[in-house]
């Protein structure tokens, strides 16, 4: 099956045109046949032996998303005081997560001793069942912009708060916690670019050939 020059437009547009989302969320309802898509997209991702680690946990409930902010502005508060002085007055002006917003969250695990302890493609680098199911995230990034969803990734919080607040099993890994739901716009550029936190790194600094260059 060949892709039309349209749909590589399509797939670029998309890819150019996600954003990390974490305010401008609407209160719009995301119906279960779109979060199907956006969560088959993601079972649909590349996985190290064909492992399939990920599992999805959808997260509506507002006393969980409660707890989970919770967590998450503790943790924001320690993370916050890790930085000098001039990045934590910026620090404290940015948006960092969207938990009661979003109309849904989705966390993302890995179980990394499915199928057994010997994984093909998983016998010398261990952590490519990590890679694999953050693989499962960019799947749903993707899917979701493409459905005009806005996602955003939270990762200043502590496992255990999403293990005590979702039930998942100590033995299962947490990938990641995500914002989801339909937004009022998708900004231009990351918000960490417009905030002068960092700036976008050229792609030809990021692109070395034949060699590792320390020139780039
Ligand atoms: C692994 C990972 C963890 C992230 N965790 C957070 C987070 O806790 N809070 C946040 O505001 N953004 C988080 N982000 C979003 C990044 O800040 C964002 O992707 C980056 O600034 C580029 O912006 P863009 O995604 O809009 O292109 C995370 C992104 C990734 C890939």
């Amino acid at each position: 099956m060949r892709i039309t020059e349209k749909e590589r437009d399509a797939v670029y547009k998309t890819i150019f045109s996600r954003r990390d989302v974490r305010s401008d969320f609407t209160k719009q309802e995301v119906d279960d046949d779109v979060i199907k898509r956006i969560l088959t997209a993601a079972h649909h991702a590349p996985s190290v032996g064909f492992m399939q680690p990920w599992d999805f946990v959808v997260v509506s409930d507002t006393g969980a998303k409660k707890k989970i902010k919770e967590g998450f502005d503790q943790s924001n508060a320690t993370s916050k005081k890790m930085f000098n002085e001039e990045q934590q007055k910026k620090y404290q002006q940015l948006k960092l997560e969207g938990i009661l917003e979003a109309p849904l969250g989705i966390c993302v695990t890995c179980d990394r001793n499915r199928n057994g302890p010997v994984v093909l493609g998983k016998t010398i680098k261990h952590e490519m069942d990590l890679y694999s199911a953050v693989c499962a995230v960019q799947n749903l990034w993707l899917a979701a912009r493409a459905e005009n969803l806005g996602v955003g990734w939270v990762s200043i919080i502590e496992d255990n708060i999403l293990r005590d607040t979702l039930g998942i099993p100590e033995n299962i890994e947490i990938i990641a916690y995500l914002c989801i739901g339909y937004v009022t716009k998708f900004k231009d550029k990351p918000e960490l670019e417009s905030a002068g936190w960092l700036p976008r790194r050229s792609v030809d600094k990021a692109v070395h050939y034949n060699k590792w260059s320390n020139d780039n």
